[in-house]
Protein backbone atom coordinates (compact mmCIF):
# COMPACT_ATOMS: atom_id res chain seq x y z
CA UNK A 1 0.00 0.00 0.00
CA UNK A 2 1.15 3.86 -0.54
CA UNK A 3 -0.13 7.01 0.52
CA UNK A 4 -0.27 10.01 -2.20
CA UNK A 5 0.64 13.03 -1.53
CA UNK A 6 -2.92 14.96 -0.69
CA UNK A 7 -3.90 11.74 1.61
CA UNK A 8 -4.05 12.36 5.13
CA UNK A 9 -0.43 12.29 6.80
CA UNK A 10 0.21 8.71 8.49
CA UNK A 11 1.36 10.55 11.69
CA UNK A 12 -2.41 11.12 12.55
CA UNK A 13 -2.16 14.95 12.41
CA UNK A 14 -5.46 15.33 9.76
CA UNK A 15 -3.28 17.52 7.48
CA UNK A 16 -2.30 16.54 4.60
CA UNK A 17 0.92 14.29 4.07
CA UNK A 18 2.41 16.74 1.39
CA UNK A 19 1.78 19.86 4.18
CA UNK A 20 3.28 17.29 7.27
CA UNK A 21 6.10 14.96 6.91
CA UNK A 22 6.20 14.77 3.07
CA UNK A 23 9.68 14.11 2.68
CA UNK A 24 11.39 17.66 1.86
CA UNK A 25 14.21 17.67 0.05
CA UNK A 26 17.11 20.54 1.46
CA UNK A 27 16.93 23.50 -0.74
CA UNK A 28 20.27 23.84 -2.74
CA UNK A 29 20.17 27.92 -3.87
CA UNK A 30 23.05 29.81 -3.75
CA UNK A 31 22.15 31.30 -0.43
CA UNK A 32 21.70 28.30 1.14
CA UNK A 33 24.73 27.20 0.06
CA UNK A 34 26.90 30.31 1.06
CA UNK A 35 24.96 29.82 4.19
CA UNK A 36 26.62 26.69 4.94
CA UNK A 37 30.38 27.41 3.96
CA UNK A 38 30.11 30.85 6.06
CA UNK A 39 28.93 28.38 9.02
CA UNK A 40 31.29 26.14 8.38
CA UNK A 41 34.65 28.09 7.77
CA UNK A 42 34.11 30.87 10.07
CA UNK A 43 31.11 30.25 12.17
CA UNK A 44 29.53 33.21 10.77
CA UNK A 45 25.49 32.86 10.10
CA UNK A 46 24.30 34.74 7.40
CA UNK A 47 20.86 35.55 8.80
CA UNK A 48 17.67 34.43 6.87
CA UNK A 49 15.05 37.03 5.69
CA UNK A 50 12.45 36.00 8.58
CA UNK A 51 15.90 36.57 11.21
CA UNK A 52 16.58 39.64 9.59
CA UNK A 53 12.76 41.09 10.23
CA UNK A 54 13.01 39.71 14.15
CA UNK A 55 16.38 40.91 14.50
CA UNK A 56 15.11 44.47 12.71
CA UNK A 57 12.70 44.62 15.38
CA UNK A 58 15.43 43.96 18.21
CA UNK A 59 17.38 46.35 17.18
CA UNK A 60 15.06 49.10 16.63
CA UNK A 61 13.56 48.80 20.28
CA UNK A 62 17.54 48.92 21.82
CA UNK A 63 17.65 51.97 19.54
CA UNK A 64 14.60 53.61 21.10
CA UNK A 65 15.42 52.78 24.85
CA UNK A 66 18.97 54.24 24.07
CA UNK A 67 17.21 57.14 22.82
CA UNK A 68 15.31 57.94 25.68
CA UNK A 69 17.89 56.98 28.51
CA UNK A 70 20.46 59.63 26.68
CA UNK A 71 17.93 61.97 27.32
CA UNK A 72 17.33 61.41 30.67
CA UNK A 73 20.79 62.42 31.23
CA UNK A 74 20.87 65.15 33.70
CA UNK A 75 23.81 66.56 36.01
CA UNK A 76 22.97 65.68 40.10
CA UNK A 77 21.60 62.13 38.65
CA UNK A 78 22.89 59.00 38.99
CA UNK A 79 24.12 56.37 36.71
CA UNK A 80 21.89 53.96 38.63
CA UNK A 81 18.82 55.77 38.18
CA UNK A 82 19.63 55.22 34.42
CA UNK A 83 19.62 51.87 34.79
CA UNK A 84 16.30 52.09 36.73
CA UNK A 85 14.97 53.86 33.47
CA UNK A 86 16.24 51.44 31.22
CA UNK A 87 14.73 48.92 33.21
CA UNK A 88 11.62 50.44 33.60
CA UNK A 89 11.34 50.59 29.51
CA UNK A 90 12.80 47.39 28.69
CA UNK A 91 9.53 45.81 30.42
CA UNK A 92 7.24 48.34 28.59
CA UNK A 93 8.70 47.70 25.26
CA UNK A 94 8.06 43.42 26.22
CA UNK A 95 12.41 43.40 25.71
CA UNK A 96 15.12 41.90 28.11
CA UNK A 97 18.24 43.22 28.77
CA UNK A 98 20.90 41.47 27.39
CA UNK A 99 23.82 42.92 29.92
CA UNK A 100 21.93 41.40 33.45
CA UNK A 101 23.57 38.71 34.77
CA UNK A 102 25.78 38.14 31.14
CA UNK A 103 29.17 36.32 31.78
CA UNK A 104 31.50 35.85 34.55
CA UNK A 105 31.00 37.26 37.07
CA UNK A 106 27.83 38.09 36.39
CA UNK A 107 26.80 41.13 35.16
CA UNK A 108 24.62 43.03 37.95
CA UNK A 109 22.78 45.68 35.84
CA UNK A 110 20.72 46.31 32.60
CA UNK A 111 23.33 48.75 30.99
CA UNK A 112 26.93 49.82 30.70
CA UNK A 113 27.09 53.15 31.61
CA UNK A 114 31.21 54.35 30.94
CA UNK A 115 32.02 57.75 32.72
CA UNK A 116 35.08 59.90 31.15
CA UNK A 117 38.13 57.23 31.51
CA UNK A 118 35.75 54.14 31.23
CA UNK A 119 36.07 52.63 27.99
CA UNK A 120 33.18 50.58 28.55
CA UNK A 121 31.20 47.88 30.55
CA UNK A 122 31.14 50.38 33.54
CA UNK A 123 28.20 49.18 35.92
CA UNK A 124 25.58 51.61 37.47
CA UNK A 125 26.48 52.54 40.63
CA UNK A 126 25.41 55.84 43.30
CA UNK A 127 28.34 57.89 41.24
CA UNK A 128 26.58 61.07 40.35
CA UNK A 129 26.77 62.81 36.93
CA UNK A 130 28.35 65.91 36.84
CA UNK A 131 28.50 68.90 34.52
CA UNK A 132 32.08 68.11 32.50
CA UNK A 133 31.15 64.54 32.16
CA UNK A 134 31.09 62.15 29.17
CA UNK A 135 29.10 59.29 29.65
CA UNK A 136 28.22 56.39 27.20
CA UNK A 137 25.47 54.00 27.28
CA UNK A 138 25.26 50.79 25.83
CA UNK A 139 21.98 49.25 25.89
CA UNK A 140 21.35 45.45 24.26
CA UNK A 141 18.23 44.26 23.94
CA UNK A 142 16.52 40.62 23.53
CA UNK A 143 12.82 41.32 21.85
CA UNK A 144 11.26 37.65 20.83
CA UNK A 145 14.73 35.86 21.53
CA UNK A 146 17.00 38.02 19.38
CA UNK A 147 19.00 40.66 19.73
CA UNK A 148 19.84 44.23 18.99
CA UNK A 149 22.88 46.43 20.49
CA UNK A 150 23.56 50.00 20.39
CA UNK A 151 25.24 52.47 22.67
CA UNK A 152 25.87 56.32 21.97
CA UNK A 153 28.01 59.09 24.15
CA UNK A 154 26.43 62.19 25.55
CA UNK A 155 27.85 65.20 27.08
CA UNK A 156 27.24 66.90 30.36
CA UNK A 157 27.12 70.94 29.52
CA UNK A 158 30.88 72.17 28.49
CA UNK A 159 33.49 69.42 28.49
CA UNK A 160 37.16 69.34 27.94
CA UNK A 161 38.98 69.54 24.90
CA UNK A 162 40.19 66.41 25.17
CA UNK A 163 36.76 65.31 25.97
CA UNK A 164 35.22 66.94 22.92
CA UNK A 165 37.90 65.46 20.77
CA UNK A 166 37.37 61.60 21.41
CA UNK A 167 33.36 62.05 21.52
CA UNK A 168 33.49 63.46 17.85
CA UNK A 169 36.35 61.45 16.50
CA UNK A 170 34.49 57.73 18.07
CA UNK A 171 31.57 58.49 15.95
CA UNK A 172 33.44 59.69 12.97
CA UNK A 173 35.10 56.87 13.25
CA UNK A 174 32.35 54.67 13.56
CA UNK A 175 30.34 56.46 10.46
CA UNK A 176 33.18 56.17 8.18
CA UNK A 177 33.87 52.70 8.94
CA UNK A 178 29.99 51.56 8.10
CA UNK A 179 30.17 54.05 4.97
CA UNK A 180 32.39 51.28 3.17
CA UNK A 181 30.52 48.38 3.93
CA UNK A 182 29.54 45.85 1.20
CA UNK A 183 29.34 42.37 0.14
CA UNK A 184 33.04 40.05 -0.60
CA UNK A 185 34.98 43.80 1.12
CA UNK A 186 37.31 42.15 3.55
CA UNK A 187 36.73 42.63 7.60
CA UNK A 188 39.55 43.97 8.06
CA UNK A 189 39.13 47.17 6.34
CA UNK A 190 36.54 48.24 9.12
CA UNK A 191 39.48 48.57 11.46
CA UNK A 192 41.74 49.91 8.60
CA UNK A 193 39.25 52.92 8.81
CA UNK A 194 38.91 53.59 12.38
CA UNK A 195 42.33 53.94 12.81
CA UNK A 196 42.72 55.92 9.97
CA UNK A 197 40.53 58.26 10.85
CA UNK A 198 41.60 57.64 15.43
CA UNK A 199 45.17 58.66 14.16
CA UNK A 200 44.03 61.32 12.18
CA UNK A 201 42.75 62.81 15.01
CA UNK A 202 45.58 62.44 17.39
CA UNK A 203 43.50 59.56 18.78
CA UNK A 204 44.24 55.57 19.73
CA UNK A 205 42.18 52.80 18.72
CA UNK A 206 41.05 49.82 22.14
CA UNK A 207 42.55 46.85 20.88
CA UNK A 208 41.65 44.69 23.97
CA UNK A 209 37.49 45.02 22.68
CA UNK A 210 36.09 44.38 19.95
CA UNK A 211 32.24 44.26 17.50
CA UNK A 212 30.62 41.17 17.37
CA UNK A 213 28.12 39.20 15.32
CA UNK A 214 24.45 39.70 17.12
CA UNK A 215 21.24 38.27 16.38
CA UNK A 216 20.68 35.19 17.16
CA UNK A 217 22.93 35.10 20.60
CA UNK A 218 24.71 38.52 21.79
CA UNK A 219 27.47 37.66 21.15
CA UNK A 220 28.37 35.98 17.69
CA UNK A 221 31.15 35.01 15.19
CA UNK A 222 32.84 37.25 13.71
CA UNK A 223 35.21 39.36 16.44
CA UNK A 224 34.92 43.08 14.45
CA UNK A 225 38.12 44.14 15.46
CA UNK A 226 38.47 48.34 15.65
CA UNK A 227 42.30 48.02 15.14
CA UNK A 228 44.36 47.60 12.06
CA UNK A 229 44.02 43.83 11.71
CA UNK A 230 44.72 40.87 9.12
CA UNK A 231 40.88 39.08 9.37
CA UNK A 232 40.09 39.00 5.79
CA UNK A 233 36.85 37.37 5.69
CA UNK A 234 34.55 38.98 2.73
CA UNK A 235 31.78 40.27 4.12
CA UNK A 236 28.42 38.78 2.81
CA UNK A 237 24.85 39.30 2.51
CA UNK A 238 22.81 38.62 5.34
CA UNK A 239 25.80 39.12 7.73
CA UNK A 240 24.32 41.29 11.48
CA UNK A 241 27.43 42.55 13.74
CA UNK A 242 27.96 45.65 15.28
CA UNK A 243 30.76 48.46 15.27
CA UNK A 244 31.39 49.56 18.49
CA UNK A 245 35.05 51.37 17.93
CA UNK A 246 36.65 52.35 21.46
CA UNK A 247 38.54 55.63 21.14
CA UNK A 248 41.54 57.24 23.57
CA UNK A 249 42.66 60.61 23.85
CA UNK A 250 46.17 59.16 25.15
CA UNK A 251 46.82 55.17 25.70
CA UNK A 252 45.46 52.55 23.85
CA UNK A 253 45.95 50.44 26.91
CA UNK A 254 42.86 49.06 29.13
CA UNK A 255 42.90 48.08 32.68
CA UNK A 256 39.95 46.09 34.27
CA UNK A 257 39.14 46.55 37.48
CA UNK A 258 40.13 44.35 40.12
CA UNK A 259 37.02 44.49 42.02
CA UNK A 260 34.16 43.99 39.76
CA UNK A 261 35.67 42.34 37.12
CA UNK A 262 34.17 44.50 34.07
CA UNK A 263 35.05 47.89 34.18
CA UNK A 264 37.27 48.79 31.87
CA UNK A 265 39.49 52.41 32.44
CA UNK A 266 42.38 53.90 30.16
CA UNK A 267 45.77 53.07 31.59
CA UNK A 268 46.51 56.01 31.96
CA UNK A 269 43.64 58.03 33.09
CA UNK A 270 42.38 59.88 29.97
CA UNK A 271 39.19 59.80 28.52
CA UNK A 272 37.84 57.39 25.99
CA UNK A 273 34.41 57.68 23.82
CA UNK A 274 32.43 55.14 21.73
CA UNK A 275 29.63 54.82 19.94
CA UNK A 276 28.10 51.28 18.79
CA UNK A 277 25.88 50.15 15.66
CA UNK A 278 24.40 47.07 14.69
CA UNK A 279 24.43 46.89 10.80
CA UNK A 280 22.88 44.44 8.65
CA UNK A 281 25.31 43.57 5.26
CA UNK A 282 22.42 44.21 2.00
CA UNK A 283 22.88 43.14 -1.34
CA UNK A 284 23.81 46.72 -2.44
CA UNK A 285 25.60 47.67 0.47
CA UNK A 286 24.60 47.91 4.39
CA UNK A 287 21.71 48.68 6.73
CA UNK A 288 22.19 50.39 10.03
CA UNK A 289 19.70 48.83 12.09
CA UNK A 290 20.22 50.68 15.25
N1 LIG B 1 28.01 46.30 23.49
C1 LIG B 1 28.67 45.68 24.59
C2 LIG B 1 29.33 44.41 24.14
O1 LIG B 1 28.93 43.88 23.15
C3 LIG B 1 27.71 45.41 25.70
C4 LIG B 1 28.36 44.75 26.88
S1 LIG B 1 27.20 44.25 28.00
C5 LIG B 1 28.04 43.33 29.13
O2 LIG B 1 30.28 43.92 24.73
F1 LIG B 1 27.18 42.74 29.86
F2 LIG B 1 28.80 42.42 28.51
F3 LIG B 1 28.81 44.11 29.82
CO1 LIG C 1 28.24 45.07 21.51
Amino acid sequence: MSISRNDPCWCGSGQKWKKCHFPQLPEQNEETLLRQEYLKKYRIILKTPEQIQKIKKACKISAEILKKLCDAVRPGMTTLELDHLSMKLHHQYGAKPAPLGYGYPPFPKSICVSLNEVICHGIPDHTLIKEGDILNIDVSSIVDGYYGDCSAMVTVGNVSEDKKKVVETSYNCLMESIKILKPNIPLSEIGKTITRVAHENGCSVVYQFVGHGVGLKFHEEPEVRHHANAVHIPLAEGMIFTIEPMINAGSADAIIDAKDKWTARTIDGKPSAQWEHTVLITKEGYEILT
